[in-house]
């Protein structure tokens, strides 16, 4: 077992610090506050080579690995979650799923702009009634010999104004339930396809969270990924990596949430002394360090195991799962640390604490990932 960082991964660890810390930080309460999207930090996502590290140089990326990834998401989640969910949907949803399983014609097209983040990409699986039970697709799409015709609603989606490019999963068989469901490329300006409002969330308020319907959307047959009846497959697979980016950025919210306590509590005095120095303050303290440790670790392993070609579905269920509790936790410690402080804005733990409340529900609950990781335990 090796720990230590390449020279590459410590590089890219502190591009990410640094572009956070220096730039991202300076005007992030003002943007969350006002739901105001962070347009020019995803343009330097862009220059970074942030917005497509996954994918290989032959499409235009940065072809960097998993950990590295988990290393940039943890810095730019310290500061802004806003910004590394926009940096881990295009990458480690839209991105890899049509590198992994798309076809020539569509990595030319469709991989490279979005590598390049020339375009951002949006993955359209949640529906009205199908969020957790992504089995469940309302939204159709009919086959009509050369195209496809879709029809229905999607919700909850990271991108889905500003992103250009969407994954789109849709029933084309009800008689097979999920293994009818395809998944298909389709742009932003196809003629039916409808943007909802901007959703005004409780946290991460400056990404771009919209439904998106589809009215009689022709899209070409070459647009669907995969075999026919591949879609849910796809979703579940393109998931389990995205369930790494998520850890990540939960594994950020808690140490950038503790790096703040930990500095309150070495400057304010209380009963004499520093709150540092009173036990009460310093087991908490040890607590959130361990258990942000342990989040790091199934973090990287998560990565790893990706990175070398083994299985990763219960690994990056288990680092969702409890980098994302840990989160909750450590975030709600954080404010409690900072007592009436934390509860205003300025001191930056009451919005960490609203961004981590997302990572317990997006990409699967906690619930869900609770599941996949029983299912793996049980059958193994
Ligand atoms: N890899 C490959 N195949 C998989 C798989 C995986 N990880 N997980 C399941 N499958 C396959 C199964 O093998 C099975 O195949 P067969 O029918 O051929 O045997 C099929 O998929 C159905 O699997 P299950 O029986 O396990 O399906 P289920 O109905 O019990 O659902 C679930 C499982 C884990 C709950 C799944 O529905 C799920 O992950 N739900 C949550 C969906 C989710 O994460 N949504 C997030 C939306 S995206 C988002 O948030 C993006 C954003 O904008 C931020």
């Amino acid at each position: 077992m090796n720990f230590e960082l390449t020279e590459e991964q410590q590089m890219i660890q502190q591009a990410a610090r640094d572009f956070a810390q220096r730039e991202l930080i300076k005007d992030v309460i003002e943007r969350d506050t006002k739901a105001e999207y962070p347009t020019e930090h995803v343009k330097k996502l862009a220059e970074l080579g942030f917005l497509g590290m996954l994918v290989s140089e032959d499409y235009d990326g940065g072809g960097m690995d998993t950990i590295s990834y988990v290393l940039a998401m943890e810095e730019i989640s310290k500061v802004d979650s806003s910004v590394s969910v926009i940096m881990s949907v295009n990458n480690s949803l839209v991105c890899y799923g049509i590198e992994a399983f798309g076809t020539e014609e569509q990595k030319e097209k469709y991989l490279k702009p979005l590598a390049r983040g020339d375009k951002i990409g949006a993955f359209l699986l949640s529906e009205p009634e199908a969020g957790s039970d992504a089995t469940m697709q309302r939204t159709t799409a009919e086959d009509k010999g050369d195209h496809y015709l879709l029809n229905g609603t999607k919700n909850w989606i990271t991108n889905g104004g500003t992103g250009s490019i969407y994954l789109v999963m849709a029933q084309t068989h009800p008689e097979k339930k999920h293994k009818g469901i395809n998944t298909f490329i389709v742009e932003k300006g196809t003629p039916g396809v409808t943007i909802g409002p901007h959703e005004d969330k409780m946290g991460m308020r400056s990404s771009d969270t919209h439904s998106i319907m589809f009215n009689d959307v022709k899209v070409p047959k070459e647009n669907r990924i995969g075999e026919d009846g591949f879609g849910f497959k796809f979703a579940m697979k393109t998931l389990d990596g995205g369930r790494i980016g998520i850890a990540a950025q939960a594994l950020g919210i808690a140490s950038g949430a503790y790096e703040r306590a930990l500095q309150y509590s070495k400057e304010r005095k209380a009963f004499g002394t520093e709150i540092s120095n009173h036990q009460a303050i310093a087991f908490k303290l040890a607590e959130m360090y361990t258990n942000i440790e342990a989040s790091r670790y199934f973090c990287l392993k998560a990565a790893w195991d990706k990175d070398n070609g083994l299985p990763y579905a219960k690994s990056s269920a288990m680092a969702k799962y409890f980098a994302s509790e840990t989160a909750m936790w450590v975030t709600t410690e954080a404010v409690q640390i900072h007592g009436g402080y934390g509860y205003v804005k300025e001191y930056h733990v009451e919005r960490l604490m609203r961004e981590a409340k997302l990572t317990q529900i997006y990409e699967g609950t906690t619930e869900v990932q609770k599941l996949v990781i029983s299912r793996h335990i049980l059958n193994e």
